[in-house]
């Protein structure tokens, strides 16, 4: 609520700012009895407490001052090397720790990148539909948001050029272009190698930065790990953004933001009016994860775990839910997209399922343009098993009800 004697005093991005309807389900939902497959929070079942814990204890007692202060604003040089060195092993050589620069989360990343280069009035593209921190970050500086549909294979690549090329016509270029290529939050849907390729091209042909958003990248349950568009990019147009907060716990706040020496440059200048620095002893924790190998066998811990999830959410839907409704297989991930009818609004599902204390996503929340009313997202990462059957069923029986109705 803003108080009206002070609203002319709010920046317009604030008066006009969505406030976040997952936020507000999420409240909305937020009592024991609830079934909820609404929030896309890491389990913290598989959090590493325990190696934290040492960990940390550890460099309290060897080097308590350094974990303890400020750091600089690009981060720990070490570590900085070694994320370097991991992305040349995914396929992007050439990087060093000039290229790499640690943020609080992924979302910072985005926050900055939105920071570098969008003025108010630029246009900047998202999928439809897209995280919404993306589109968030975008809005914060005032840009004008321009949707792009996303299928089975990601972002369409053919929609895209055209809508690319129509706003260079129109004389409001697109600046930047927001995704996620792997497992996407909120329809599970990975971008295919030839997008990829197809996407970087378009970078450059159109003249616009791509923000790789790709916290999810390591949660893949099966096929092959496809090159990041970072990798692919030869033109430094690409700002990949990774984060801890699938893969060890979203609690570190840590990420980092990757990119070509410039445009990182840039963004640690913007990073020093923000905060000055990333949490130094989440830095360091990290640090010693990944120098004492504990990293890898907590990604196959988690992929094992989510995998689980997965095939059981699936499971039920095959079981509960009605020929009429469509959901995707997600290959990793947290996330299944479901449509319902086309003509039907996900929203009064939702009444009647938080009646039922059960709760989900509606799609609607994810599209700028305010379509995929009939769309939504089930999250299978925090309900234990025996909550996804039972909402699963709920839901199930709550859209034959619907259908029986006409
Ligand atoms: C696609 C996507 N990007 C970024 C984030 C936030 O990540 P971080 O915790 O690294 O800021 C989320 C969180 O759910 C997400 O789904």
């Amino acid at each position: 609520m803003i108080d009206e004697r002070l609203a002319h005093l709010y920046s317009q991005e604030t008066l006009t700012a969505q406030p976040s309807v997952i936020r507000e389900i999420c409240s909305l939902v937020a009592r024991p009895e609830v079934r909820s497959l609404a929030g896309g929070w890491p389990d913290p079942a598989v959090f590493p407490s325990r190696e934290i814990g040492r960990i940390f204890a550890e460099l309290l007692e060897h080097k308590a001052g350094p974990v303890l202060q400020y750091g600089s604003t690009e981060g720990l040089l070490e570590l900085r090397e070694l994320l370097a060195q991991r992305l040349a092993l995914e396929g992007a050589k050439g990087l060093g720790p000039e290229n790499v620069l640690l943020t609080h989360g992924s979302a910072q990343g985005m926050q900055l990148a939105a920071q570098v280069f969008i003025n108010k009035g630029d246009t900047a593209a998202v999928g439809l539909p897209t995280y919404v921190g993306g589109p968030g970050s975008f809005h914060s500086r005032g840009a004008e948001m321009v949707g792009v549909p996303v299928d089975g294979d990601g972002l369409d690549m053919g929609r895209l050029e055209e809508t690319g090329r129509r706003l260079k016509k129109e004389g409001r270029p697109i600046k930047a272009l927001y995704l996620v290529p792997n497992f996407q939050n909120p329809t599970g849907s990975t971008l295919t190698l030839d997008r990829r390729q197809r996407l970087v091209q378009l970078a450059q042909e159109l003249d616009f930065i791509i923000i790789e958003d790709d916290p999810y990248r390591e949660i893949r349950f099966e096929g092959a790990y496809l090159p990041s568009l970072l990798a692919l990019d030869k033109a430094g147009r690409v700002i990949h953004l990774g984060s801890t907060s699938k893969i060890l716990t979203p609690g570190l706040r840590l990420g980092w933001a990757v990119g070509e020496a410039g445009i990182i440059g840039r963004m640690a200048q913007a990073k020093q009016y923000f905060d000055c620095a990333t949490n130094t002893p989440a830095q360091y924790i990290f640090l010693e994860f990944l120098k004492r190998g504990l990293l890898a066998p907590r990604i196959k811990a988690n992929i094992d775990h989510y995998r689980n999830k997965r095939d059981w959410m699936l499971a039920q839907l095959q079981r509960h839910f009605p020929p009429q409704v469509t959901w995707n297989r997600p290959l990793g991930g947290f996330f299944i997209f479901v449509h319902l009818p086309a003509a039907w609004n996900a929203m009064d599902l939702f009444y009647e399922a938080v009646a039922s204390d059960v709760a989900f996503i509606t799609g609607q929340s994810f599209f700028v343009d305010g379509s995929g009313a009939n769309t939504l997202r089930l999250s299978f990462s925090q309900a234990s098993k025996e909550d996804i059957e039972a909402a699963v069923a709920e839901l199930g029986r709550l859209i034959r009800a619907r259908l029986e109705k006409g």
